[in-house]
């Protein structure tokens, strides 16, 4: 029965899903019902996402993109550049030399322009934007789009994790993404421009073992939420990009990451932790991660044009999905369903 109904959710979506539903909301000044439009994206049968008709033509729209070294702002740089906007490629390693960056610069184009960039420094992010602003057109009108991407993940059970790594992976992810975005705001508010948040289905549904990561990602999603409200009158366009598995595609994890992580886990493992779980325990935990991180999609197409879209459509949509069948169908079910059900179908 339960199937039933999930299926008839999946397979009725693009009939009667959100496309086009309105809602109206009285003007509380003046009296007026504006409509308001709550747009999702059109579903292709296969798990695909179809974004490209819907996408305007960019002109030199000028973009600043965070964590360009590798992974999916790698690629973000190289393709908004390829799509005509003007790329700002943020990059923690730029003052190192690191090859991603080394790659961006090979472009050679006036367009595309590496910037050092660390989310968690206030300094190098003033920087940063200073620097964008000189090398605006006109800086005047302001930057077009910003895109939070930078990010970093860990794994592990909470009594397994420190106080020090849930700090270090929300210095990046969560305030990295308010800090850099206050930063570019005055600019963004000028041209009327777009914020894209690279949040994660992690940030609509929690995991065992994830907490670190979650924790982070479900604030990025709060944020953009009141971003996008407080943003709304002033024209300037919030998404959320949520990606599902993609780890088989970029550097988020390598299995050496993995091990080295595990390693300093259980070195750091207070005791009694330590005893009351066991190596095997411990060690099942990890082998379940080594698998989930092989399983992903290789394929970083549909989250580089989730972005593309969020960016250069004239209606971008408020939540972007690229992830397969198995992440998007468990993501409805825990994010609608009553979590006796979710947490019986999905976790125990
Ligand atoms: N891959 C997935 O399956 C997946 C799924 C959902 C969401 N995401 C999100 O997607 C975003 C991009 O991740 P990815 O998968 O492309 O992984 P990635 O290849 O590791 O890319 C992350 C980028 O962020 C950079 N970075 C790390 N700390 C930074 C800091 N303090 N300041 C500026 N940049 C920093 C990294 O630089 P270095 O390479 O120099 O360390 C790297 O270039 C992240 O927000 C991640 O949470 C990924």
């Amino acid at each position: 029965m339960l199937t039933a109904i999930m299926l008839t959710t999946r397979l009725t979506r693009p009939f009667f899903g959100f496309s086009g539903k309105t809602l109206n909301f009285k003007n509380m000044q003046n009296g007026a019902r504006p409509v308001q439009r709550f747009d999702s994206p059109p579903f292709t049968p296969d798990g695909r996402r179809s974004y490209a008709g819907d996408v305007d033509q960019i002109g030199s729209r000028a973009v600043l993109v965070t964590g360009c070294d590798s992974g999916f702002g790698f690629s973000l740089a190289k393709h908004l550049h390829s799509k005509g906007f003007v790329v700002f490629a943020g990059c923690l390693l730029k003052d190192k030399g690191d090859a991603g960056v080394r790659e961006l610069d090979s472009v050679q184009s006036e367009r595309l322009r590496t910037v050092q960039l660390n989310v968690c420094s206030q300094e190098e992010v003033q920087k940063a934007m200073e620097l964008v602003r000189a090398h605006l057109k006109d800086p005047e009108k302001g930057l077009w789009g910003l895109v939070n991407n930078a990010g970093i993940s860990t794994f592990g059970e909470v009594e397994f994790t420190s106080m020090e790594t849930y700090k270090e992976v929300a210095e990046v992810n969560l305030w990295g993404t308010v800090r850099t975005t206050k930063a570019f705001l005055p600019l963004i508010r000028r041209a009327r421009g777009r914020v894209v948040n690279i949040s994660s289905m992690l940030g609509r549904m929690a995991n065992p073992a994830r907490s670190p990561y979650c924790i982070t990602k479900f604030g990025v999603e709060a944020f953009s939420d009141c971003l996008r409200y407080e943003m709304h009158p002033l024209g300037v366009k919030v998404s959320v990009v949520e990606p599902g598995n993609f780890i088989a595609a970029t550097s988020l994890y390598s299995p050496e990451r993995i091990q080295a992580i595990a390693q300093k886990m259980w070195d750091d493992l207070p005791e009694v932790v330590r005893e009351d779980y066991g190596r095997k325990y411990f060690d099942d935990k990890i082998a379940k991660m080594e698998t989930y991180c092989n399983s992903g999609s290789t394929d970083t197409s549909p989250v580089i044009d989730a972005v593309t879209h969020a960016l250069a459509s004239p209606s971008p949509y408020t939540r972007y999905h690229p992830m397969d069948y198995y992440w998007w169908l468990r993501m409805q079910v825990m994010t609608h369903m009553p979590g006796a059900v979710s947490d019986r179908l999905y976790i125990h």
